[in-house]
């Protein structure tokens, strides 16, 4: 049966993957962000995932207001990167796995989950930045295969952060039953704290933030109980985009251990960071 490896979470934000195709990882703004990376990057080679599942949102480039699924299922043999308007990205298409996509597709409407279920469609920055920080920046090819799950994060009702605790389940029963001997790293993605829009636009909860890197794996309980308008409170409104590593947390053992967490504030508008979770 296949294995997971473990879980990792990161922000998403767009403009990590313009400093990267702009060389400015290095340089005095971003260095402090990228280096909380190198040892997740050196924890992901040495784990050698077979299939990395990323669970992440779109941001309105290749789904829009008129039709939003709740949740959706990537079936397809490839997914191009968009382009999201600073022009195509040097970086490789990600090459599905369409075998584990199909059987955690069957699972989940086994569990009545219902996703939709996305045979051809581009991604984000959403999966773009997330694989690039775990993996560094392929000359050819990625070296995993990618399921991209999505999240309605973008448009209320975004479903609860219960909902998507349950559906960490599901994928865990699905990796636990697919036949051969994949290894499978689970990547949830999204804020941590930040709003881009309204009267609060620029919010940032510093306190919120780290107290999330510190306890998300020794005491999800303290996260799954709070409702989606908490998430919104708490953490912003585009930083409820952080019920998306409720997915990986639940998919993972009730014990985990945290390898490592790493917190930068801010990073363009948002408080930034990633964990690396290992079952117990
Ligand atoms: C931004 C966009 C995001 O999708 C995100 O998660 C964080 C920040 C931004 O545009 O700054
Ligand atoms: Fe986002």
């Amino acid at each position: 049966m296949a294995h997971l490896v473990g879980g990792l979470g990161t922000s998403h934000i767009p403009s990590i993957g313009v400093a990267l195709d702009r060389g400015q990882d290095t340089g005095d703004e971003w260095k402090p962000f990228f280096d909380g990376y190198d040892f997740p990057k050196s924890w992901v080679a040495e784990q050698k995932p077979d299939i990395a599942v990323v669970i992440f949102n779109d941001h309105g480039n290749v789904m829009f207001l008129d039709r939003l699924p709740t949740f959706a299922l990537g079936v397809a043999e490839r997914y191009e990167p968009v382009d999201e308007g600073w022009g195509p990205r040097d970086i490789p298409d990600f090459e599905g796995a369409e075998d584990f996509s199909w059987f955690l597709a069957d699972k989940m409407v086994e569990r009545h989950f219902d996703p939709m279920i996305a045979r051809e469609i581009e991604v984000d920055h959403g999966l773009q930045v997330p694989m690039e920080l775990f993996f560094g920046r392929p000359i050819e090819a990625w070296p995993v295969r990618v399921v991209p799950i999505w999240v309605n994060t973008l448009q209320y009702p975004i479903p609860t952060p219960q909902r998507c605790w349950e559906l960490g389940k599901v994928l865990r029963e699905a990796i636990d039953t697919f036949p051969g001997d994949d290894r499978v790293v689970v990547m949830g993605t999204g804020g941590l704290s930040h709003q881009l829009q309204g009267a609060r636009a620029g919010f940032i909860n510093r306190d919120a933030d780290r107290e999330w890197l510190e306890t998300i794996g020794s005491n999800p309980e303290r996260w799954t109980s709070m409702s989606r308008e908490d998430y919104v409170e708490v953490f912003g409104s585009e930083g409820a985009e952080l019920i998306m590593w409720l997915v990986m947390r639940g998919c993972m053992n009730s014990k985990v251990s945290l390898k490592h967490k790493h917190y930068v504030v801010p990073t363009s508008m948002t408080g930034a960071g990633c964990v690396v979770l290992e079952n117990c």
